[in-house]
C-alpha cells in the first residue's frame, strides 16, 4: 500500500509545516463509528485485522515517523487522535456498560475510523449492544456457506433498536463457494426479506473474502459479476451524518460545580442542539427558564458549545438544578416522568422479573426503577411479538417501566443519550439490560396525592401505638406463622391494634392468581409490600408471615415505609428441621418432585444478612421467642 496523500514521510528534509499540514488534514477529517457482528467463525477477526493491516499499519508507520519529527519540532501531535479514542471509551464507562468490546481506531486519507470489536466465543448480546451504542454503521458478517443465521437476524434487529441507520451485509469466504453470484444472491434476498421490516437508511451487501483481500481495500477481479463498491469504499464515502447539533439543545447535569460563593456552574457534557451565551435555556423537570451568561471550559470561555463538548454553564438567575436534571431548549423540553414504554435487551443469567427494583441510568440521573407491565419478547427470527412473563439472557422485550422518581428523557430515536438506559442489579452492581426509551407515559401523571385530613400520626394516636411493619420471612415450616401469631395474640391482649398477613391466607384470595415461579413471588411480595404500607398508613401494628425468599423484594418491601417502621425477623430453621417438622406434607411432595420450585428443594431462599432480629426455633419454645419480639417493639416505644 502506498501512503495516504498529504502523509509526510520521514525524510530529512520533512519540515514543520508539512507536519502541522498533516495533523490539520487528520483532524478534519469525519469519523465513522462502526461495528463488526457475526457469529465466532464468520472471519470478523480476520477482516478487522485485514483492514487494520491494510490501512494502520501504514498509519502507524507515518505515526511513528510523525514521533520522530514531533520530538524535532517539540510538538506533541500524535496525541490528537489517541485522545478521540480514548474519548470514545470514557463516554462508554461512564455509562457503566464497558465489558468485552475493544476500540480499534484506523484510518485513512478520507476517513477516519473507530471499530467496535466484540470478541469473545459468546457473541452475546451485551457486547454487541454495547459496541452498538454509539456506532453509526454496523458491518454483519455472514459465512457464505453458512447464509442467514437467527444470529444474523438477532445482531441486525438489535442494531436497528440501538439506533444504528446504516448496515453492511459482508458475505465472507465467498472464495469457498467458488465465488458463487447465485449464492451470494440467494443470501441477499433471504436476508433483505427480513431487513425490509427494519427500515434501515441504506443497506447494501458486498461479497468478500476477508482472508484474500477480497472486496476489502479494493475491488477483485474474481467477482466480476459484483457491481458495487469494495468495503473500504463503502466505509469511506457513506453518508452517516447524525448531526445531533441540529436537535434540540440538552446538557444533562453532571454536576453543579461550585468553588466559591461567586461562582456556580453547571458541568456536563451537550448531547444535543448548540448554546450561545445569551441564549435561554429551560430547567427540564421544573420547567423554570433563563439565560446563559457563560460557558466556560479549561482553556478559556467558548463563544458556542455544540454537542460533544464536555462544558461548564453559568447561568443568569439563580436556578434550582441538580445532577441528573436537565438544561434544555426551551421551546423543545424534553419529557418528565415517572413512567415510559422501552424495548429492553436483557443481558443477564438471571432472569428479569417484573416488579424487581434495579437501577435505572439514564445520562447523568440514576433512579430505581422496575417494570411493571412485560408487554411481550420479540422472536428475533420472525419479529414477532410473544407473550411472556420474564425475560432471560439475550432476550429482546417491550415493556412498560415504572420510575421510584420522575426523570427527563427523550425518545431513543430522537436523541440515543437522552434515551438510551441501563439497568443495574442492586445487589451486585452488575449491568443487567440496556433499555431504549419509546415514549413517555402520562397515566401516574394525572393521577395526583389526594391529601386527607386524617393522616397516619392521627390514626396512630388514637390507637397508642407507633405503627410498624414486622416481617417474618423464612423457609416453609420454620414456624414464622407460629410465632406471628402468638406475637399477634399477645399484642392485642395488651389492647394494641394489629393484623396480621399470612403467605397461605393472602394467597387464597387478593394473590390467589399468583403460583410459585420467581416472576409470581416477586409480586407476591410487591402486592404484600403495599397491603403492609396500606395498614401502617392506618396506624397498624402489621405481622406479614410469607417466606419472602428474595433479598431484593424484602428491601423494596422495606422501602415502602418509612424509617423505623421496618423490623424484619429472621426465622432461623435448618431445612433439616423444616423437613422433619413438614407441616403440610410440602417437603416430601417436593423430594418427591410432585411439586415443583420448592423453597429450599429447587428454588432459592437468599438469608437475610441485616435482619433486625434472628430467631433460632431450635433454641426454645416458640412463646418465648414471641415474648423476646414484644419486648423488642417496647423498648423501641411501638407500644406507646
Ligand atoms: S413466597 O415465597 O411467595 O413468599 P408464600 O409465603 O406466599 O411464599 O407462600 C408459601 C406457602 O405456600 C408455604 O408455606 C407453603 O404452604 C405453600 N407452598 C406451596 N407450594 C410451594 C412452593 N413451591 N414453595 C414454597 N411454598 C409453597
Amino acid at each position: 500500500m502506498n501512503a495516504p496523500e498529504g502523509a509526510p514521510r520521514a525524510t530529512d528534509n520533512s519540515t514543520k509545516s508539512d507536519l502541522q499540514k498533516f495533523l490539520a488534514d487528520q483532524e478534519k477529517k469525519t469519523l465513522l463509528r462502526f461495528l463488526t457482528c457475526g457469529s465466532v467463525d464468520d472471519g470478523k477477526s480476520t477482516l478487522i485485522g485485514r483492514l487494520l493491516y491494510d490501512t494502520k499499519l501504514l498509519f502507524e508507520d507515518t505515526l511513528a515517523s510523525l514521533e520522530k519529527d514531533s520530538k524535532k519540532f517539540g510538538t506533541t501531535g500524535e496525541d490528537i487522535d489517541f485522545a478521540l479514542l480514548v474519548d470514545g471509551l470514557e463516554a462508554e464507562r461512564e455509562q457503566g456498560i464497558t465489558i468485552d468490546v475493544a476500540y480499534r481506531f484506523f484510518a485513512t486519507d478520507k476517513r477516519k475510523f473507530i471499530v467496535a470489536d466484540t470478541p469473545g466465543h459468546e457473541q452475546y448480546t451485551r457486547n454487541m449492544a454495547t459496541g452498538a451504542s454509539n456506532s453509526e454503521l454496523a458491518v454483519i458478517l455472514i459465512d457464505a456457506r453458512k447464509g442467514v443465521l437467527t444470529q444474523t437476524r438477532r445482531h441486525a434487529y438489535i442494531a436497528s433498536l440501538l439506533g444504528i441507520r446504516h448496515i453492511v451485509l459482508a458475505v465472507n469466504k465467498i472464495d469457498l463457494v467458488d465465488y458463487s453470484q447465485s449464492v451470494f444472491d440467494g443470501i441477499v434476498a433471504d436476508f433483505n426479506a427480513f431487513a425490509e421490516k427494519l427500515g434501515f437508511a441504506s443497506q447494501i451487501a458486498i461479497p468478500l473474502s476477508a482472508r484474500y483481500g477480497v472486496n476489502v481495500m479494493a475491488k477483485s477481479p474474481e467477482t466480476p459479476w459484483y457491481q458495487g463498491p469494495a468495503l473500504l469504499n463503502h466505509l469511506e464515502s457513506v453518508d452517516v451524518d447524525t448531526a445531533l447539533e441540529k436537535g434540540p439543545f440538552r446538557l444533562p447535569v453532571q454536576w453543579v460545580n461550585r468553588p466559591n460563593l461567586d461562582f456556580r456552574g453547571f458541568s456536563g457534557t451537550v448531547v444535543g442542539g448548540r448554546i450561545k451565551p445569551g441564549d435561554t435555556v429551560a430547567v427540564a423537570k421544573s420547567g423554570r427558564t433563563t439565560k446563559v451568561a457563560r460557558i466556560v471550559t479549561m482553556d478559556g470561555d467558548m463563544k458556542e458549545a455544540v454537542a460533544g463538548d464536555a462544558v461548564t454553564l453559568t447561568l443568569t438567575d439563580e436556578v434550582d438544578t441538580s445532577r441528573g436534571d436537565v438544561l434544555s431548549a426551551p421551546e423543545a423540553r424534553p419529557d418528565v416522568s415517572d413512567q415510559f414504554a422501552a424495548h429492553l435487551l436483557w443481558m443477564a443469567e438471571e432472569e428479569m422479573l417484573p416488579g424487581r427494583q434495579y437501577l435505572l441510568k439514564l445520562a447523568t440521573a440514576t433512579v430505581p426503577a422496575s417494570v411493571s407491565e412485560l408487554k411481550h419478547k420479540v422472536d428475533v427470527n420472525t419479529l414477532e411479538h410473544l407473550a411472556a412473563k420474564t425475560l432471560t439472557l439475550n432476550d429482546v422485550g417491550y415493556a412498560n417501566f415504572s420510575l421510584g422518581a420522575p426523570l427527563a428523557f427523550d425518545a431513543y430515536r430522537d436523541n440515543r443519550d437522552m434515551g438510551g438506559f441501563i439497568l443495574i442489579d442492586r445487589f451486585t452492581n452488575a449491568t443487567v439490560g440496556a433499555g431504549m426509551i419509546d415514549f413517555g407515559l402520562r397515566r401516574a401523571t394525572n393521577v395526583h396525592w389526594q391529601a386527607l385530613d386524617v393522616n397516619k400520626e392521627a390514626r396512630a394516636r388514637m390507637k397508642g401505638q407507633k405503627p410498624v411493619v414486622l416481617w417474618f420471612t423464612g423457609l416453609s415450616g420454620s414456624g414464622k406463622s407460629t410465632i406471628a401469631n402468638l406475637v399477634e395474640k399477645s399484642l392485642t391482649a395488651e389492647g394494641k391494634h394489629t393484623y396480621l398477613l399470612d403467605g397461605d391466607n393472602v394467597r387464597h384470595g387478593l394473590n390467589k392468581d399468583l403460583g410459585f415461579t420467581d416472576a409470581d413471588r416477586v409480586e407476591n411480595i410487591r402486592r404484600v409490600g403495599e397491603a403492609a404500607r396500606l395498614f401502617v398508613d392506618a396506624g397498624l401494628i402489621v405481622l406479614v408471615s410469607f417466606i419472602s425468599p428474595f433479598r431484593s423484594e424484602r428491601r423494596m418491601a422495606r422501602e415502602l415505609v418509612g424509617k423505623g417502621e421496618f423490623v424484619e425477623v429472621f426465622v432461623d430453621t435448618p431445612i433439616e428441621v423444616c423437613m422433619q417438622r413438614d407441616p403440610k406434607g410440602l417437603y416430601e411432595k417436593a423430594k418427591s418432585g410432585a411439586i415443583k420450585n420448592f423453597t429450599g428443594i429447587d428454588s432459592p431462599y437468599e438469608t437475610p444478612e441485616q435482619a433486625e432480629l434472628a430467631i433460632k426455633t431450635v433454641d426454645g419454645p416458640a412463646e418465648r421467642h414471641a415474648q423476646a419480639i414484644v419486648a423488642y417493639l417496647r423498648e423501641r416505644g411501638y407500644l406507646g
